[in-house]
């Protein structure tokens, strides 16, 4: 793996399930990397995991939900790596709740981690891209609870109907710019998000009744698409959904 100056990505949610495999994907495909997230112990034993194998990663304490600390964070991680060209916004919760049982702070949690966090900080790096003429990449990180209504995930599912959208919008206010905004939506892959659950005999009785192939994914299924769907080649593909989710919603 050569490490290449024109490949820098900035991937919120990075210390655990999918945002740590996007950065080890990521790195194998010779970007710089600034792992993001609360728990900076986890995101520094990633980061030395990579950097270990040949990569270069740096990690950063970023709270998404900070929004004013987004300008200060990233001027930060580009002084140690450059500037950033390209961002996966991954960070993302869910609360399981009936509908009627949602509060104002459940909603607004919810919201603001999956959609408002990524619009402010897509909004940020296109700023400086427009201005320096940098031809960016966003990825969004949705989920196939966008088309499947989940009992207990109204909140949730909504988000993430409303960050594919999103990604459509971005797509169009920046494609005389260069910048593509698409959205990677999984199908259910087994991550600190639910791997008890799946590990439960409900969870179980689940993946063999309803997942057509009786299977959930691991997170390294998601390899090949993060790195297309992050690629300064990938030239054509912007505003689109690219769902991974093995039949389930079929
Ligand atoms: N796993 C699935 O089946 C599945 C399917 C479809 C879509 N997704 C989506 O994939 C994304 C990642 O999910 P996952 O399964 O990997 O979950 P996860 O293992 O729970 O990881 C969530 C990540 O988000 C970070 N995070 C949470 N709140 C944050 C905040 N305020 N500021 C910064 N980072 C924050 C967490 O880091 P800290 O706690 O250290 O901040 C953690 O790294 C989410 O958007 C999720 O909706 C997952």
């Amino acid at each position: 793996m050569t490490i290449n100056e024109n490949k820098t990505v900035l991937v919120t949610g990075a210390s655990s399930g999918l945002g740590s495999q996007f950065c080890r994907a990521l790195s194998k495909d010779g970007y710089k990397v600034v792992a993001a997230a609360r728990r900076l112990e986890k995101l520094r034993e990633l980061c030395a995991d990579i950097n270990k194998h040949g990569g270069e990663a740096v990690p950063l304490e970023l709270d998404v939900t900070d929004f004013e600390s987004y300008s200060l964070a990233i001027d930060a991680a580009e002084a140690q790596v450059g500037m950033v060209h390209c961002l996966v916004n991954n960070a993302g919760s869910s609360i399981s709740k009936k509908a009627t049982e949602m509060t104002v702070k459940d909603f607004d949690f919810i919201m603001d981690l999956n959609l408002k966090a990524p619009y402010f900080l897509s909004t940020e790096l296109a700023r400086r891209w427009i201005a320096n003429g940098v031809k960016g990449r966003i990825v969004n990180v949705g989920s196939v609870s966008d088309r499947k209504a989940m009992p207990g995930h109204t909140v949730y599912g909504t988000s993430k109907a409303a960050i594919a959208r999103l990604s459509q919008q971005l797509a169009r206010e920046w494609v005389n710019q260069g910048i593509n905004v698409n959205t990677l939506a999984p199908g259910y892959i087994k991550t600190d998000l639910n791997e008890k659950y799946f590990d439960s005999p409900a969870g179980l009785d689940v993946i063999n009744k309803l997942m057509p192939r009786k299977r959930i994914g691991t997170s390294e299924v998601l390899d090949k698409a993060i790195v297309y769907l992050c690629s300064p080649d990938q030239e054509y593909l912007t505003g689109q959904t690219l769902a991974l989710e093995d039949g389930q919603t079929l």
